[in-house]
């Protein structure tokens, strides 16, 4: 008992922060935190400092649950006079924080920083003492969120604002308009969010809104709007703006779609010249990106006049149409003193050397850009979409294949930048598809490109989650499944599932914007935690079960509640598709608990009795009703261990 106690009120240990920072040397004691908690600012005179003063603070109120009042200097924020731009150093010791930045930017990370350190001690909140020294690896880290897919409510950008300065992200890429809907409020062109969008557009007291609420919170907001391809909803109000006449109407489906801006008439131009005014005057950031990605040719091809155009500027492809297009579009940025953005498809000959690549088709296009001079960032792998784990993205990087780039084109690389794509997503289950998942790209964005341990990587992701949590952001997971009233069961279906992303999903059913996201597959995340867990506690067991007591234990209880489960499932319209999931995870629960025991017990199982049950739970990967199983990695690492002592090989030691 004394000796329980003793381990319970150990040291805390200090909990790394996320992204890990380049420098950081634990040292003895720590700092309270209590009410009287309070952040003193030395140097600067800047409205951002101190309301990002006021916002941790409150964010230390929220995290720890202390009704704050002040009066003791506790974190001390100093200007310096050197360090990088976005650089800090933060000292923690028993007396008193210090917080040392040159820029404003700095400071804003060194207090995200701060705030994470704070955790539940033996006797109160504490801050375990440390030195940090830091600086962001890449200067773009990104958030692409698509708003036109799935229209998103102005709250839900800010809560998602709040969550990258978090994890130190520093670029809102906002993509406005597509197909499905055009979001902006253009006073020159009305009918653009009159017709395009359904009546949900920010207006431009909003877009000032957002940009003041970002800029506060160190990140730049730039601005997409997709041409000359994912066009549909601009031709709701402006059909003589397309290739093809109309009417159009805004398109409800997912996919690539023929309706494609004429590059052929000079009155496109004249649009967009007027357009591009007013839009580069609303959103002051340096970078402007014009999409130009995927673009079907077919209403080019269709069309006489534009072939006729084509012929007469020595045009002999698409691709070339499409250079011509983006090479006027680039000149209409530039009159306004912007640099221009565009995704891989952008490139040709003719770009400018300042223009902007961002690829999302893979390492090879964004080297083919930085060797033509072109700076990137690299959005390929970081598709949050595609519902990959953490450790995917995590294991991409921006300095792409050595093999591509010399160290000059590597120079050329600025970062990257997660995506969220909303065919699959809306307002209530956005938060949960793009966190904490993120956070694994902003640490690959900001840490040293050798801080690789996906293990590590993991537990920061626990505890970020956290952090998340305190700035607003909601997985809206339980309150998902407690309204499709499945009963007790569902939420441990729910922790042993994960959710397809959109390849899995366009091919199960036909989907459109008018096809509601309430099932379980769009209440469950797309990686479980409760799994991994289990999965290493699994492979603990496989590598020794003598040694793994305590993990059996976790592992028959989690395999017992499974077993049983498929009972505590109520069955209505919205439960019924789960019901081979439900008996899957059943099934899987009594394999389990025979393995444990298995294992356990040191009594062999019957020959072939491991190889059956790999091939019945390999039945179980396919998906069903859009759900991946992943309850079935902890047992299967059980029945391999089984397979390879049984068979006299030392699969372990592969
Ligand atoms: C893209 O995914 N079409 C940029």
């Amino acid at each position: 008992m004394k000796i329980l106690l003793a381990v319970l009120l150990a040291p805390m240990l200090y909990s790394t922060p996320m992204p890990q920072p380049w420098k950081s040397v634990p040292a003895a004691g720590h700092l309270v935190i209590d009410s009287n908690f309070a952040i003193e600012v030395h140097g600067f005179t800047d409205a951002r400092v101190d309301s990002a003063v006021r916002r941790s603070t409150a964010r230390i109120s929220r995290q720890t649950g202390i009704p704050i009042i002040g009066g003791k200097r506790v974190l001390v924020v100093e200007r310096a006079t050197e360090g990088a731009d976005e650089s800090y150093v933060l000292d923690v010791s028993p007396e008193k924080a210090v917080l040392e930045a040159s820029t404003v930017e700095g400071a804003l990370h060194g207090l995200e920083t701060f705030t994470q350190l704070i955790m539940p001690g033996a006797e109160g909140f504490e801050a375990a003492s440390v030195h940090i020294e830091d600086h962001p690896r890449f200067p773009w880290r990104g958030l692409m969120i698509d708003c036109s897919r799935h229209w998103m409510p102005i709250e839900v950008i800010e809560r998602n604002l709040d969550a990258m300065a978090a994890v130190k992200l520093n670029a809102l890429h906002w993509h406005l308009s597509d197909d499905q809907g055009f979001r902006v409020e253009s006073k020159r062109f009305p009918k653009l969010q009159q017709f395009g969008s359904d009546g949900h557009f920010y207006t431009q007291d909003q877009v000032r809104h957002i940009i003041a609420y970002a800029r506060d919170r160190g990140i730049r907001v730039v601005p997409e709007f997709d041409i000359p391809g994912h066009t549909t909803s601009w031709f709701v109000g402006y059909p003589e703006l397309a290739s093809a006449p109309g009417p159009y109407s805004i398109e409800r489906s997912w996919g690539i779609f023929q309706p494609t801006m004429d590059p052929s008439r000079e009155e496109t131009y004249k649009f967009l010249d007027k357009f591009l005014g007013e839009m580069t005057a609303l959103f002051p950031d340096q970078y402007f990106h014009v999409g130009g990605d995927e673009v079907d040719p077919t209403q080019w091809k269709q069309s006489a006049s534009i072939q006729a155009f084509a012929r007469a500027h020595h045009l002999k492809t698409p691709d070339d149409l499409q250079a011509y297009f983006i090479h006027r579009v680039e000149g209409l940025v530039k009159k306004y003193g912007k640099t221009m953005i565009g995704w891989d498809e952008v490139l040709n000959p003719e770009l400018q050397a300042d223009t902007l690549i961002q690829s999302w088709r893979g390492p090879a296009a964004l080297a083919n850009a930085a060797r033509k001079g072109h700076h990137g960032i690299l959005s390929y792998g970081y598709y949050l979409d595609h519902m990959n784990p953490a450790s995917f993205h995590y294991a991409i990087d921006p300095q792409i294949d050595q093999q591509l780039l010399d160290d000059k084109g590597a120079s050329l690389i600025l970062g990257g930048e997660a995506c969220m794509w909303t065919e699959y997503v809306t307002p209530e289950t956005v938060d949960s598809r793009i966190w904490p998942i993120a956070a694994a790209i902003a640490e690959r964005l900001w840490s040293p490109k050798d801080v690789t341990n996906v293990d590590s990587m993991y537990d920061r992701l626990d505890a970020i989650s956290r952090v998340l949590e305190s700035v607003g952001i909601r997985s809206n997971e339980q309150s998902m499944l407690r309204r499709m009233g499945g009963g007790p069961g569902l939420r441990v279906l729910a922790d042993a599932s994960e959710s397809l992303g959109i390849d899995g999903r366009q091919v199960a059913r036909k989907y459109t914007s008018l096809v509601p996201l309430n099932r379980f597959v769009d209440a469950v995340p797309p990686e479980s935690p409760t799994v991994r867990r289990l999965e290493q506690m699994a492979q603990k067991v496989a590598s020794g079960p003598a040694g793994a007591k305590a993990e059996i234990a976790r592992l028959r209880a989690a395999f017992t509640e499974w077993s049983a489960n498929d009972t505590q499932i109520d069955g209505n319209f919205l439960t019924s598709e789960l019901i081979p999931l439900s008996r899957n995870l059943s099934n899987l629960g009594s394999v389990g608990l025979r393995a444990l025991e298995y294992l356990s017990s040191g009594k062999s199982a019957p020959p072939d009795w491991a190889a059956q049950q790999l091939q019945e739970i390999g039945s179980m990967e396919k998906p069903v009703a859009e759900v991946r199983l992943a309850a079935i990695s902890p047992v299967r690492v059980l029945l391999k261990a089984i397979a390879g002592s049984a068979s006299g090989s030392v699969e372990e030691h592969k």
